[in-house]
């Protein structure tokens, strides 16, 4: 692990990070505490982003279909509100088409930065928009986009820098994580920069329910795939028909919580340990938070930034914000 902080310039670590001892020490650490916790950064290996990907398409899950609507409804709006020759800096590589979708809208975009912390997603992504954009340089950058980077310099000198944090992945952070990054983006922007923002909004939760309770049961695979990854990577003896996948909506703390939860006594082995699981003891595997708009905006001004424009749909579902650096939490308060 790099220590936190130092500058990371453009080198292909592999998924070490991600794989390995890396993982077997994060995961006995979230099943050893109480109550146990498994980090959701793990769920996308191959079989992992593939199911992510079928969840992306279920009837149940609006986010992607809505912030896509969002993203070609309002394209030519926001390239002139983000402005000429920006330098497109996005936080994970994600699957490309909300990237496509972008960097068509925007004007002259000089290049591409996509932080990512796994070599061959980082690849895959590149790959694909270098064929479809000749014009913008692909920077791709393998680092995790919670610590500092040093951006790269493109050849063509860009207006300003664009940070790209689609699909609602801030709302997976606990806010101090959340706010943390904001000021990372902060930091990172520049004075000229901005950040585009994908925030699911809180809506009735029974559709937020249904959102992460598919009923083709693709998120439950997707959710229980994380223990059939730790059999497989790890030599762990989880069964998965004896664990079942639970998402709700704490309304308190505004957030889908997701769970695995036992369904009987029972004993799993994770290389030398031992792990004890109760009937109904539960995992937390994920947060997804759902905000407000006035909330957003209090979030944001605390790390330094202000929403200057805010895109919705007509159900106002889900929002796309753009981030400035504001006059200071002080003076926004
Ligand atoms: N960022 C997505 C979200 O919070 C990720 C996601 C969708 C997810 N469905 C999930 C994460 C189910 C864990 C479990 O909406």
């Amino acid at each position: 692990m790099k220590p936190p902080g130092r500058p990371l310039h453009f080198e292909y670590r592999t998924d070490a990070d991600t794989n390995g001892g890396g993982m077997a020490a994060d995961v006995r650490r979230g099943l050893q505490s109480d109550p146990k916790r498994l980090p959701s950064k793990y769920f996308y290996d191959a079989r992992g982003s593939d199911l992510f990907e079928q969840i992306c398409a279920q009837p149940e899950y609006y986010l992607t279909r809505v912030e896509l609507g969002i993203l070609r409804r309002h394209g030519p709006d926001l390239a002139r509100a983000i402005g000429e020759r920006a330098m497109l800096v996005e936080y994970g590589s994600g699957s490309g088409v909300k990237t496509r979708l972008l960097l068509e809208a925007l004007i002259d975009p000089v290049a591409y930065v996509p932080v990512e912390i796994s070599a061959s997603a980082l690849k895959q992504s590149v790959e694909q928009l270098a064929a479809r954009f000749d014009q913008v340089q692909m920077l791709p950058l393998c680092a995790d986009f919670n610590t500092r980077v040093a951006l790269p310099t493109p050849r063509r000198e860009p207006r300003s820098v664009l940070i790209f944090f689609p699909g609602s992945t801030l709302g997976n952070f606990e806010q101090t994580e959340a706010l943390q990054l904001l000021r990372v983006m902060h930091d990172e922007m520049g004075a000229q920069g901005a950040a585009l923002i994908g925030i699911d909004l809180k809506k009735d939760p029974a559709v937020l329910e249904a959102a992460y309770n598919d009923a083709a049961g693709v998120t439950a695979a997707f959710t229980l795939n994380l223990l059939g990854r730790l059999n497989r990577e790890l030599g762990a003896d989880f069964d998965l028909s004896q664990f079942v996948h639970r998402a709700r909506y704490n309304a308190q703390a505004g957030r889908i919580e997701t769970h695995i939860v036992s369904r009987v006594d029972q004993q799993v082995r994770l290389q030398q340990a031992r792990i004890e699981f109760a009937t109904c003891e539960k995992m937390l595997v994920e947060y997804s938070c759902k905000y407000s708009l006035p909330e957003f905006d209090a979030m944001a001004s605390r790390a330094g930034l202000q929403v200057t424009r805010t895109w919705t749909d007509d159900d106002q579902r889900f929002a796309l914000l753009l981030l400035r650096r504001g006059a200071g939490p002080a003076s926004t308060a």
